[in-house]
């Protein structure tokens, strides 16, 4: 297996190209499910996930072809409405099948996703969206049957106990897609990704209204054709790009349609006296040479709120600087297995339930450990650390990081970093000699 190997302590200079979303891409993908048409999906970003949901696609019978890296031509002329446990416990986004499934021809087994190691990861409010939409769901063999034929809009609050649901509204949304008239989806994330994958339905002849609000209006029924569209800029690998800057006092201007990292951000950005700017055309750019950064608090919470997928990455930012800050966890209240791990490294964390309480320093500097990636967004926060820490930092398991950055370690080299990858077995070797 693969392991990171960073010698920290250099300043990141330069202008970096985030990649296509992968949470936009994985649900635009799924709904090209919706038309027998032929769709060219652009800017889709290299990455594991991606490659896992084509295999599931092609596993249902859709045509995949890559016209270029970035670029895929993807055909579903005729499917088979049944997604394999092998397949959908890998990656949990592949629930998102059942509403495509739905929406095109009113029926779905799909094999219930794991949990994962952020969270439980339930979809009960994906279950109540398609029972409100007249679907009859039957837990048999570890999947999830659902049978639509009968569907008609419905209204359909789709809150939770944690707020909206992202994979759930894309879910439902698809679903009423199929659906006799009109469904209204209330409380609906509404976070950039959904946007884009509304945006992308209604590229494809779909009649949707409130998109970018927490009301969601549907037509249903209305047949989708084939159409061009590119994914957005992904806001998270923008965000960790910033706090790589920061961390590492460097200035990285950052390019590639990001320009949805959200305002929380930007808020929480400017409490913390970072000089973080967005022009006009969306370029971001981050310079750490001047600052003096304050701690502060974060509370993570559905779109427009802070998001989740930062809040790893911001733990480590606010461990390097003066003062106390808490970072409140309210979307996966266990989502802190980066803590530990920035500990190693002598940070000063203690986490109290859902809440990391950071006791952060400028002048005391993170020293380099062997470090084990446990997650996507804990992997980049550790990548962070290392950057800034003194000395060589060795990250493992780091096949969790590949799963949502492309070529991470080239783009971080390109703005100067001292970053290879390694083997298990090559470290072994080098400890024996
Ligand atoms: C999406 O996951 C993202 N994944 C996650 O990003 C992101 O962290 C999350 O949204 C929150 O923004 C993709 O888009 C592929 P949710 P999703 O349904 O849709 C609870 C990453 O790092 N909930 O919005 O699965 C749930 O337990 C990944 O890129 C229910 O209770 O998240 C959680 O506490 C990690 N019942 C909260 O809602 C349900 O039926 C938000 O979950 C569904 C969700």
């Amino acid at each position: 297996m693969e392991v990171a190997r960073i010698i920290g302590g250099r300043e990141l200079h330069g202008e970096v190209w985030v990649s296509g979303s992968k949470n936009a891409c994985l649900p635009i993908l799924v709904a090209c499910l919706l038309t027998e048409e032929e769709c060219i999906i652009e800017n889709v970003p290299n990455l594991s996930d991606i490659r896992l949901i084509l295999d599931i696609l092609r596993n249902v019978g859709v045509n995949i072809e890559y016209i270029d890296t970035h670029t895929l031509k993807v055909c579903a002329a005729a499917i088979n409405p049944h997604a394999p446990y092998d397949a959908v416990k890998k990656m949990r986004a592949s629930v998102c099948l059942m509403g495509a499934f739905l929406g095109r021809i009113g029926r779905s087994s799909v094999s219930l996703p794991g949990g994962c190691i952020i969270g439980q990861r339930p979809i009960d409010l994906h279950i109540k969206g398609f029972k409100k939409l007249g679907c009859t769901v039957e837990m048999k063999n570890g999947y999830l049957e659902v049978d639509g034929s009968n569907m008609v809009g419905s209204r359909i609050f789709l809150g939770g106990r944690y707020g909206s649901t992202v994979t759930g509204t894309a879910n439902v949304l698809m679903a009423a897609l199929g659906a006799q008239g009109v469904t209204i989806i209330e409380s609906a994330a509404y976070e950039p990704e959904i946007v884009d994958l509304c945006l992308f339905l209604r590229r494809q002849g779909a009649i949707i209204g409130g998109i970018g609000t927490s009301m969601l209006t549907i037509e249903g029924r209305h047949k989708l054709h084939g159409c061009r569209y590119r994914v957005i800029g992904d806001r998270v690998e923008a965000g960790t790009f910033i706090c790589a800057a920061l961390m590492t006092r460097g200035r990285i201007t950052i390019r590639g349609n990001a320009q949805n990292v959200s305002s929380a951000v930007y808020d929480k950005l400017e409490e913390i006296g970072a000089d973080v700017r967005e022009l006009e055309d969306g370029t971001i750019v981050a310079d750490g040479t001047k600052q003096n950064l304050r701690s502060t608090e974060i509370i993570t919470l559905p779109y427009p709120g802070f998001p989740t997928d930062l809040q790893a990455q911001f733990c480590a930012l606010l461990s390097c600087v003066d003062g106390i800050s808490v970072v409140s966890e309210r979307i996966y209240p266990t989502r802190f297995m980066h803590i530990p791990e920035l500990n190693r490294m002598g940070a000063s964390i203690m986490l109290e339930e859902s809440h990391a309480i950071i006791h952060g320093s400028s002048s005391r500097k993170l020293t380099g450990a062997q470090l084990m990636a446990s997650d996507l967004r804990a992997s980049a926060a550790l990548y962070l650390a290392g950057l800034c820490a003194e000395n060589e930092t060795l990250i493992h398991r780091i096949y969790h990081l590949d799963r949502g950055y492309e070529n991470f370690d080239e783009k971080l080299r390109s703005l100067g970093a001292n970053i290879e990858r390694t083997t298990e077995t090559d470290l072994e070797r080098c400890e024996l000699n």
